[in-house]
């Protein structure tokens, strides 16, 4: 059978399922990345599981979100990382380091391998042949301790790129016209595989570009092949050992193809307030610019930010515009510093931010009232920025030095110098900040600052539970509800106590105390109960506060995995009139709940205060039968590394 490169990379770390697009299957996890905004509570979850070394062939714990530190809890979140990860077998790159995909790709990244990553953008790995997908911090806890990765088995898409960039036109406008194409939601569900002679004309950062803002597609992912052009970069990086060959057979299969003709593209630019809002630069026309921000995991290469020095080189920023660069790498910080390309960024009047995440976290720099600004960043979403008002749009480095220096946006296939840079034959590699494991069976003492509380863990499943009705919900109760993530909330990420403090409170804000003051219980809920996003939080929370079941009308598919994954059994009535017969601190029992759960897809629920009783429905699988009775994702995964 003839195979492209995702069903390749897939066949070979194939644990269970059938390729067969849409079923589940599972696969290995050979290298894993958290930053700190999600790292924390993976390594949290790590230690619940209780396996003294990671199991994967590499772990690395970026430190490039939180750096601001306003207030001592990101500090402490860093601190906890950077012991935890010492002591587990994890490598650690220092705050300053750079952003978590850049420095991948730079230093740790393998052709052929899997990797999973605590960040959306972990797709950015594709684009050194690998088959890097983002995830939740407990799935990459679950991957460092050995566990497979469970995912739907995704459609692969081919684009094929024919033809060659004009000068001035970036892999920004090449992503920018898939987006166009195929729309925020165009990639669910699939692999987007780019092929064609079109790739051998792209550098290995251009690629990575085009594979990280694959995530806005919504894609599973997005890969490349490696081929000469990887090798060469790998050798740059002194890496030329990692580098093997990853291509499609000539007569692999695709589920579906576009082609891109490179030749035909302009500088684009997406639009507020969403990344497939796509024009051209020319049809939006001259309008004024207050910011400009150069940077982030999609934008900061080596070769982005040495467009940007010569665009800027011997000019001035205009007068009514701050513009921004933060180099994505220290590598790329330091290699500027050294050719001088530094100096003509600051002599033109660019503000130089540290080698982080910054603006594209809304970590400073937010723009003025209905700014208008430029970002090479990959997401324009409504009030990222810090301002509510500001009118973001997403370019390329290129589009985005010329109009600083303009103060209106401008289409750089005008400018009248080449656009020829060398990619060096040598990268400047330094190490030294990135922290070594200590060896096995070391006594290195994680810090845990006041900020830094236990994960919860549930016990194994009981034969039978009696709670009370703790809450009843209506329709469309969303995981900001359930666990809201509020600026003031977000420093405690790593606190599930506190954070279970505010537990359902914008519809009950008597809800925590009356949870703990009965020792937990039951939550009954109406249709949609858990919509939104897939914070896991919205099922710690509730697990801490000793919620034993939720009774819902349905459940939103990515809260009930959740739920499931702590233990919480997610269960639907049978009849949605019931919901009716319910009243708040109704006292509820389940007998034979172990059994039901192991065999069956359906209990009756006794209501014990009505005399009355009512069936309820649950669909599990053979997995999730064995995750609920031993009480969730972390104990099952211990169970299972026995
Ligand atoms: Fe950081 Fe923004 Fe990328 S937050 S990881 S630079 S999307």
């Amino acid at each position: 059978m003839f195979l492209n490169i995702t069903q390749k990379i897939i066949k070979s770390h194939l644990v269970s399922g059938n390729m067969i697009a849409g079923e589940e299957i599972s696969i290995k996890i050979d290298q894993t990345l958290t930053q700190d905004s999600t790292g924390t509570m993976a390594y949290l979850e790590f230690e619940a599981i209780g396996i003294p070394r990671v199991k994967t062939k590499r772990s690395v714990a970026y430190i490039d979100h939180n750096t601001l530190q306003s207030g001592f809890e990101n500090a402490d979140d860093h601190k906890y990382i950077q012991t935890v990860t010492k002591k587990h077998g994890i490598y650690f790159s220092r705050p300053g380091n750079g952003i978590c995909h850049q420095v991948h790709l730079e230093r740790f990244g393998i052709p052929g391998q899997t990797l999973l990553g605590s960040d959306s953008h972990t797709p950015t790995g594709g684009g050194l042949g690998m088959l890097a997908i983002g995830a939740g911090g407990l799935d990459v806890a679950v991957a460092m301790g050995g566990g497979a990765y469970y995912i739907t088995m995704p459609k692969v898409v081919k684009v094929n790129l024919v033809g060659k960039l004009k000068p001035w036109v970036a892999a920004k406008d090449i992503i920018l016209e898939v987006l166009r194409l195929l729309t925020v939601k165009g990639g669910v569900g699939k692999v987007i595989e780019y092929s064609g002679e079109g790739v051998k004309t792209l550098s290995v950062p251009e690629r990575a570009t085009i594979t990280n803002m694959g995530a806005e597609l919504g894609a599973t992912t997005s890969v490349f092949p490696s081929d000469d052009i990887t090798k060469e970069f790998l050798k740059a990086q002194g890496r030329e050992s990692d580098f093997s060959y990853i291509l499609p057979d000539d007569d692999a299969a695709y589920d579906e193809e576009i082609t891109i003709d490179l030749s035909k593209l302009v500088p684009l630019a997406a639009k507020p307030h969403m990344p497939d809002n796509v024009d051209t630069v020319k049809n939006i026309g001259k309008i004024k610019v207050d910011q400009v921000a150069i940077g982030s995991c999609t934008n900061s290469s080596y070769m982005d930010m040495m467009k940007v020095a010569k665009i800027l080189k011997g000019k001035t920023v205009a007068e009514d515009v701050s513009l921004v660069i933060s180099p994505g790498s220290r590598q790329v910080l330091n290699m500027l510093s050294q050719n001088g390309a530094l100096a003509d960024m600051i002599s033109a009047g660019a503000r130089i931010l540290e080698t982080a995440c910054g603006p594209c976290i809304g970590m400073g720099q937010s723009p003025k009232t209905d700014a208008i600004s430029l970002r090479t960043f990959n997401r324009n979403f409504e009030g990222r920025s810090g301002t509510k008002s500001a009118q973001v749009y997403l370019v390329s480095p290129e589009t985005a030095a010329l109009s600083a220096i303009n103060g209106y946006l401008s289409d750089p296939t005008e400018l009248d110098i080449s656009n020829e840079i060398e990619m060096p034959e040598k990268f400047l590699i330094n190490d030294n900040m990135v922290v070594e494991p200590a060896p096995e069976n070391n006594d290195v003492e994680v810090v845990r600052g006041p900020n830094i509380k236990e994960y919860p863990v549930n016990g194994k499943l009981e034969m039978s539970v009696t709670g009370k009705a703790l809450i009843k919900v209506e329709d469309n109760i969303t995981t900001d509800h359930i666990m809201p993530s509020n600026a003031k909330l977000l420093p405690f990420r790593s606190n599930v106590p506190y954070l279970s403090n505010f537990c359902l409170a914008p519809c009950d804000d008597k809800f925590p105390e009356r949870a703990k003051e009965n020792g937990g219980g039951f939550i009954i809920a109406g249709s949609n109960y858990g919509q939104g996003s897939s914070r896991e939080h919205a099922a710690l929370a509730p697990l801490y506060l000793g919620i034993k079941g939720v009774i819902a009308k349905s459940f939103a598919r990515i809260h009930m995995a959740n739920l499931i994954n702590s233990g919480i059994l997610p269960m639907t009535f049978a009849d949605e009139a019931d919901y009716d017969k319910i009243d708040m601190m109704d006292t509820l029992v389940i007998d034979n709940l172990l059994d039901s759960v192991k065999n069956d897809n359906s209990l009756v629920v006794k209501n014990v205060t009505k005399g009355t009783e009512f069936k309820v429905n649950f669909a599990l699988s053979d997995r999730q039968r064995d995750i609920m009775a031993l009480g969730g994702l972390l104990n099952y995964t211990k169970e299972m590394s026995k």
